[in-house]
């Protein structure tokens, strides 16, 4: 069992304060929080190694170098791919979505090829499909889900057809916390030969991730929600398949040879990494992945399990309480009907952005809104949720203060 309170050491912003209230930190599918360790490994190859990468003959270069590189073997390690060829850095899982629709559209999809995506997408997973379209009159098909909040399986095997030419799907929702059976979906859109994109944004800080085991395409995660910085994502994708695609941007890096008629491209990874990269980043999110991986991603899964099955729990005994999406999970969305309130057209919903900022003034950070999944919003007739999401360093005494601090609010309406 994970020691909370020495985790909790670990991250000094859990010990401040907020309108003099201690800070419950819920909003870690928005980003988590980081680690002492990976802000002091960034700070010391600011002050002590930083040079530009990959093209210095100088100590500091290579040695800024062998770390990007040494990160990369990290991030490799963490996902289980065969190469580090296969790890593409990006600035997160929004670019790493947009490089493979736009480059992966280029060479493989034209008009009236078919994308299958699903009603609980991120719009990260939505918009570079539809600016596809476009471009090249793709279709998009998009697998519903459930009144539960699951993935409908058997729309999902009608959809594909002889014009499918990859689905593209999320690991687990960002707003009903449900984990979707990609192992099964991968095999399933393999038996009609179409590839894989999976959105691991939500899952990588919270299941093993095995690119291999799953046989998947592609996969996508975002280096700030997994306890590392901003501006640095991961694009796995299987070597063969990117080395039939082409670069995404140009400029540095991603080159071979230039000259004015021809340019040829760079080997992968680089190809597909134009411009300076944020080599800091790639140090503090692999410094990040080891955190996680010394305290155990299967501890942590365990762990957050629990913790997820004892909030619905608390949450479920709240009067006017509405959970959305199937229990438990890190990721719990919802919102409070006020009895003083029925009658109105929403059905007596306390406005969640009002739910949130009463939260917010009693020390608890949640999210409110449509949280980038509009069409889920419309799928469920709501406007929008509060969302609390958990993360490692979370305890059931913060699940307590939440569902203390609801009750105090949901009494004001
Ligand atoms: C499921 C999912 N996909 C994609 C993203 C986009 O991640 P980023 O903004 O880090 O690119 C998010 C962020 O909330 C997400 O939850």
């Amino acid at each position: 069992m994970l020691d909370i309170q020495r985790i909790r050491t670990d991250f000094p912003i859990l010990g401040r304060e907020v309108y003099g209230r201690p800070l419950v930190y819920l909003d870690n599918a928005a980003t988590t929080q980081k680690p002492r360790c990976v802000v002091d490994a960034m700070t010391d190859e600011y002050l002590n190694v930083n040079a530009n990468v990959h093209r210095g003959v100088h100590y500091l270069s290579q040695q800024a170098t062998d770390l990007m590189e040494q990160a990369r073997e990290t991030v490799r390690r963490f996902i289980g791919a065969r190469s580090t060829a296969e790890v593409v850095f990006t600035r997160g899982t929004t670019e790493s979505i947009n490089l493979v629709a736009s480059s992966f559209g280029q060479a493989f999809l034209g008009e009236g090829d078919e994308v299958v995506i699903t009603e609980m997408e991120h719009h990260s997973n939505i918009v570079p499909w539809q600016l596809l379209r476009e471009r090249t009159g793709i279709k998009i098909k998009v697998c519903p889900i459930t009144d539960e909040g699951r993935l409908d399986l058997e729309a999902f095997v009608r959809l594909l057809s002889s014009h499918t030419r990859l689905v593209s799907v999320t690991a687990v929702s960002n707003v009903l916390g449900t984990v979707n059976p990609i192992k099964e979906i991968i095999a399933i859109a393999h038996a009609h030969d179409v590839p894989v994109l999976i959105d691991a944004a939500q899952a990588a800080p919270h299941m093993p991730i095995n690119v291999q085991e799953l046989d998947c395409d592609f996969l996508a995660l975002s280096g700030h929600k997994v306890y590392g910085p901003t501006g640095i994502g991961v694009l796995y994708g299987k070597e063969a398949l990117l080395e039939q695609m082409p670069p995404y941007m140009g400029g540095g890096e991603m080159i071979g040879k230039v000259s004015f008629e021809h340019t040829t491209w760079n080997e992968l990874p680089y190809k597909f990494e134009a411009g300076t990269p944020d080599y800091v980043a790639a140090t503090g999110l692999a410094r990040a992945l080891d955190y996680v991986t010394s305290i155990g991603i299967d501890e942590i899964e365990a762990y957050e399990h629990q913790l997820g099955t004892y909030a619905y729990e608390q949450l479920m005994q709240i009067e006017g309480m509405n959970i959305y999406g199937p229990a438990p999970s890190p990721v719990v969305s919802f919102n409070i009907v006020s009895p003083s309130l029925q009658g109105r057209a929403d059905g007596g919903l306390i406005h969640h952005l009002d739910l949130g900022t009463l939260l917010d003034r009693l020390g608890i950070a949640v999210r409110t809104g449509h949280h980038c999944a509009e069409p889920l919003m419309h799928r469920l007739g709501i406007e929008g949720t509060v969302r609390a999401s958990f993360a490692l360093y979370n305890s059931r005494e913060e699940v307590d203060s939440l569902c203390d601090a609801i009750r105090r609010v949901a009494t004001m309406f």
